[in-house]
């Protein structure tokens, strides 16, 4: 891939889902301003993400996010170096509302644009300079995370082993059989009477209680390959609730239950890492890596591979702005934009990138 100079800070937004976002990016990746709104809110009531009330919201937020990162940088749109929008994958009428917005401004100051793959975003998150300090002062990593490395992303709505292999090149070594791993903590949760979404919740609770009180299933721990399966976890938490009667029986039952995932998900790592011998890292991105079981699995497994874990601060492991200024800088150094046409994608399988890079 050529590379090619990017002529000033970069614009992410971030409307795919029930987060809306904007960020502001330097040409080298310093984050000069962010903004995130949890539509929390809004969609509680309802115990999940309803499409419209979601598309409104970003619809009503964006704009001001957008203003409100350019004003506390001291940036005016003309100064930009490009636009950086989520198209897909995601909840449609959300997806319209960040990429339009983003085209808009393109169009309007003459400006490049980048269809962002929300996924892509998560994958190249570890990569950010911003996170460099960080990871060095812990003693984790030397300077950037080097190509290849593993990606565990864990959220809400996606559940995959990714192998990070080059900007756009990304191999789908596993990925869920039934829920993602955050909807079965929301699920889990729910069935125990918390409230959404379930996973912090749920890991409040686990925190005073016994892992080894319940003996869950693992589904699929110890069985080759690098997919998930978690409805058997589930169907069994929704078996035991009925006979909880203390409030120590619930966190013993919360525990078990991270307890187990957190060592489903080791073991998949495991598996994925033989798959990927070169790999420089395990890094894990997505809601779930807030947790700190699980973290701490996973930090275990990278150290028996004699690598590090690079697990992004919360802010950026669950959805945000940055991840897609960031991406769209990693695009526009490789001199690729999109046109002003392209559509966003409701279902985009990362996998489909690599064919569009290497064309
Ligand atoms: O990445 P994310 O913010 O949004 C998407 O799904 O794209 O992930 C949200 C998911 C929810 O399912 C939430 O319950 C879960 O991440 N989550 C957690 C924790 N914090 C968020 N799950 C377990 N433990 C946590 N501390
Ligand atoms: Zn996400």
């Amino acid at each position: 891939m050529r590379s090619a100079p990017i002529e000033g800070p970069v614009l992410g937004l971030e409307a795919s889902c029930d987060e809306t976002a904007a960020a502001l990016l330097a040409p080298d990746g310093t984050i000069l301003a962010e903004a995130v709104r949890s539509q929390l809110a809004e969609h509680t009531p309802f115990g999940g993400v309803v499409p419209e009330i979601a598309a409104r919201a970003h619809l009503a937020h964006l704009p001001r996010l957008a203003a409100q990162v350019m004003a506390e940088a001291g940036v005016r749109p003309e100064q930009l170096g490009g636009i950086a929008a989520t198209a897909g994958p995601g909840l449609i009428g959300g997806l319209i509302v960040g990429a339009s917005f983003g085209k808009g401004m393109a169009i309007a100051h003459g400006l490049p644009f980048v269809a962002v793959n929300h996924l892509e975003g998560h994958a190249l998150t570890a990569r950010l300079p911003a996170l460099r300090a960080t990871l060095n002062e812990s003693g984790l990593v030397e300077g950037e995370v080097r190509f290849p490395y593993l990606l565990l992303l864990l959220s809400g709505g996606h559940c995959q082993c990714v192998a990070v292999e080059g900007l756009g090149r990304y191999r789908r070594l596993g990925s869920t059989l039934d829920d993602a791993v955050g909807e079965a903590f929301d699920k889990s949760a729910k069935l125990m009477g918390l409230p959404w979404p379930g996973g912090p919740a749920l890991e409040k609770l686990a925190q005073a209680g016994n892992p080894r009180r319940y003996p869950l299933p693992r589904p699929l721990f110890g069985r080759p390959g690098c997919d998930f399966s978690f409805s058997g976890l589930k169907t069994a938490v929704a078996q035991a609730v009925p006979k909880l009667a203390t409030e120590q029986d619930r966190a013993d039952l919360a525990a078990a239950f991270q307890h187990a995932v957190a060592a489903v998900l080791a073991d998949r790592a495991r598996n994925a890492l033989a798959l990927l011998p070169g790999a420089t890292a395990l890094v894990v991105a997505g809601g779930v890596a807030a947790n700190q079981g699980v973290r701490a699995a996973l930090a275990a497994e990278a150290a028996r591979a004699a690598l590090p874990l690079i697990a992004p601060p919360i802010r950026l492991c669950t959805d945000n702005a940055v991840m897609i200024a960031w991406a769209g800088i990693e695009r526009l150094r490789a001199g690729l934009t999109d046109p002003l046409d392209h559509a966003p994608r409701p279902r985009w399988p990362l996998d489909e990138l690599r064919a569009e890079a290497t064309a």
